[in-house]
């Protein structure tokens, strides 16, 4: 297989960012990733250049750099000539967004401004973005459809709500710009090869590595917030998707802004369209890892949704895409990540 265009992937050392990059070079792509290791490792990359084997390994470049450095990005698009960008490099903790709202709109908003317009000066418009469900707020009906009206809970999704709209604007202005917006939904899960997974710092706020954590024994229980939801069991329902089947999604994408130039700036939903509770991703987890999982029943987590999940309709239709993998291989490769893994891409502090 020969190889095609080279993407940036910005935010490429991170979570979906590893997976996403796997499935580039797999796919043929040259790949440059661009990363300030603010929430990743090197190790991270090391891991997707061991996966992919040492020949589409030199199809792999990491540059570390600032998005929000405009120099970081000169050099890099000056130096090499990128024919699309895949912009994950972000901050995404809700709660820290609120404490500081700050440096969510630096990193968030100045940092994919400076992005744009380098993309634009170098003539290279063709962007995926990664959106998020928290775009469609605490919803009133469920599926979340692409053409629900959007709103912000918190800076974070504010940023989110933003950036689709100055998408929308910079191809309003300017149809050379190809933009595909992707409103992910829960990413869980890992590579399954057990070499690649999410690998947070600190305490997860996030429900499955917090959960992961109980699972290896670095935290003693899991606080389920809310169980008073009006849902059969009465906690909170969330549609998950494997970061596989999310790194796919990236792909067809990608291969459909290279393709076709009448994309426009469109958004779609990358979820499963079904929703797991807090208790059934609990007892999930426990089947697979044989392992029995204190929880603590507590009061609701301020802000949360009683139930979102995704109509999956459009990205079916327009992108040929759909979600392979169920909650029981979510948790498989889950487990399969953290028990070779406990300490994640680090050894035991
Ligand atoms: P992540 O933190 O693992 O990855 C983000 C990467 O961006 C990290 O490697 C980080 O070091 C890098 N980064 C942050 N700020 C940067 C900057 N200023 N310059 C360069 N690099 C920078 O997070 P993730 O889960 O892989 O998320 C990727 C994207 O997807 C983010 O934009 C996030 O908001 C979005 N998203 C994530 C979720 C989720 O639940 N994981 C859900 C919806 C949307
Ligand atoms: N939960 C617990 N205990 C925990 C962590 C979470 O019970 O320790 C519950 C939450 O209350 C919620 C569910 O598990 O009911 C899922 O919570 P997450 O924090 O894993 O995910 P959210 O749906 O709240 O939010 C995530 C991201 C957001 C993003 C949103 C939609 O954190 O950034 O998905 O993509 F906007």
């Amino acid at each position: 297989m020969g190889t095609k265009e080279r993407i940036l992937v910005s935010g490429g050392a991170g979570f979906i960012g590893t997976h996403t990059v796997v499935q580039l070079l797999k796919d043929g792509f040259k790949v440059s990733v661009l990363d300030n290791l603010d929430n990743a490792v090197q190790e991270a990359l090391d891991k997707v250049r061991e996966l992919v084997g040492p020949q589409l390994s030199n199809n792999l470049d990491f540059h570390l750099g600032d998005i929000r450095n405009l120099d970081d990005l000169e050099k890099l698009f000056s130096q090499t000539k990128l024919d699309a960008v895949i912009h994950f490099a972000g901050l995404k903790a809700v709660g820290e967004s609120v404490a500081n709202p700050m440096r969510y709109f630096d990193n968030n908003l100045v940092g994919s401004i400076n992005l744009y317009k380098v993309m634009a000066k170098y003539n290279c418009k063709k962007l995926v973005f990664s959106s998020s469900a928290t775009v469609y707020g605490q919803p009133d009906r469920i599926p979340c459809v692409e053409d629900f009206e959007l709103k912000a809970m918190n800076p974070y999704g504010r940023t989110k709500l933003f950036l689709e709209e100055i998408a929308q604007d910079l191809h309003k202005a300017d149809q050379k710009w190809r933009i595909i917006l992707l409103r992910y939904f829960n990413p869980i899960g890992a590579h399954e090869s057990g070499m690649l997974g999410e690998d947070p710092r600190g305490i997860p706020n996030n429900l499955m590595p917090y959960i992961t954590q109980v699972a290896v024994g670095r935290l003693p229980e899991l606080n389920v917030y809310g169980h008073d939801y009006p849902t059969p069991d009465g906690s909170a329902i969330r549609d998950y998707i494997h970061v596989m089947d999310l790194a796919d999604g990236h792909v067809v994408a990608l291969e459909k802004l290279l393709q076709r130039n009448d994309i426009g700036c469109v958004a779609y939903n990358l979820g499963t369209g079904r929703g797991t509770s807090v208790l059934e991703m609990v007892a999930a987890f426990e089947k697979v890892s044989g392992k029995k999982l204190p929880i603590k029943l507590c009061p609701r987590r301020a802000g949360d949704a009683t139930a979102v999940y995704a109509s999956t309709d459009k990205a079916e239709r327009e992108l040929g895409w759909k979600a392979k993998y169920g909650i029981d291989e979510m948790c498989r490769d889950q487990w399969k990540w953290a028990s070779q893994n406990p300490w994640g891409y680090q050894s035991k502090p």
